[in-house]
């Protein structure tokens, strides 16, 4: 019989679970899809659970969990775990801030390219058997030389500038944790507040998390701050765009257009305000880390931490 169980409740890769049940003291369950109820009638049962983001982690399922001493992340961003429940109850939360940053990185770098070049509806109107018309319309922006802000300049953000770099863009960053010699490492312009960096900004990247300080970090102002014509690009979380204004400073033509893989509600409702846009947009299902090289990393990653967490005590990413 083994000694600790650990609950797997969102999809993870096979390898990860592998991991953890290879350990003669630990037995792996891997329930994906629970309703919050059944999670919470479960719980108490479980040493360990391992998350990624559909499965939300409350105050309730923390409560309810009397054995619980780790919850694992595989994936970056923690904000589908109370973590000041966690804390109250004792409980350690993990991620795996790694695994998943170039899947990411390149995900967020497609969006912009997807945006500018209107690759989403174009590509619809050819299958609507509108290819002269959409020849037309769908006229693109070009990236060259253009000046690119980049909110958030840890691993993921570091990974767009490099990329961006290579398309001959200018790039402005602000991360409250970058130094002058870490910006003039990545040969980037520090700014030193979001407002800096996004004046006479053309495209926006967003890679910072979702906290108090940073909900709504794109808000009216900063839209209109942007040049005339600018993308926005989000591949971190809806809730850091006041997604009103974005749609109003589109709709007025100031800001052209913007690709986002992530939405404040999800999933974001079918009439979304976004969605009637028909140039500029590229929109997707929270696929950011959604790669099998990422899926691999993080399933990993998450699995060996928290079986060496139960084994030996040893607490990494938390
Ligand atoms: C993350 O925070 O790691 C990403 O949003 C990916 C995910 O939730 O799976």
């Amino acid at each position: 019989m083994a000694t600790y169980r650990v609950l797997v409740s969102d999809p993870i890769s096979e390898i990860g679970v592998a991991a953890l049940n290879a350990h003669p003291d630990i037995s792996a369950d891997f329930k994906t899809g629970l309703p919050p109820e059944e999670l919470i009638s479960i719980i108490g049962e479980y040493d360990a659970l391992v998350v990624r983001s559909q499965t939300k982690v409350t105050a309730e399922v923390f409560a309810a969990a009397k054995k619980l001493r780790a919850v694992g992340r595989a994936g970056v961003g923690v904000d589908n775990i109370d973590r000041a429940a966690a804390t109250d109850h004792g409980v350690i939360v993990m991620n795996t801030p790694t695994g998943n940053t170039i899947s990411t990185a390149e995900h967020a770098f497609t969006l912009m390219l997807s945006t500018a070049r209107n690759i989403a509806p174009a590509h619809a109107e050819v299958l609507a058997g509108n290819f002269k018309a959409a020849r037309k319309a769908y006229q693109g922006i070009e990236l060259n030389g253009k000046r690119l802000a980049v909110l958030g300049m840890g691993r993921i953000g570091s990974e767009f500038a490099k990329r961006a770099q290579a398309f001959n863009m200018k790039v402005v960053a602000y991360d409250p944790f970058l130094t002058q010699s870490r910006a003039d490492e990545l040969k980037v312009e520090l700014a030193e507040s979001p407002d800096i960096a996004l004046n006479g900004a053309d495209v926006v990247t967003l890679h910072v998390p979702l906290t108090d300080d940073t909900k709504h970090i794109l808000n009216e102002a900063r839209l209109a701050s942007m040049n005339p014509g600018a993308i926005v690009v989000n591949c971190a979380r809806g809730g850091l765009i006041d997604e009103p204004a974005l749609k109003a400073a589109i709709e007025s033509g100031h800001i052209a257009g913007c690709g986002l893989d992530v939405f404040e509600e999800e999933p974001p409702p079918a009439d979304h305000i976004l969605f009637g846009l028909n140039k500029h947009v590229a929109f997707t299902p929270h696929l950011g880390a959604s790669t099998n090289e990422a899926q691999e990393n993080v399933g990993i990653q998450v699995a060996e931490q928290i079986r060496d967490f139960l084994a030996t005590g040893e607490i990494r990413n938390a």
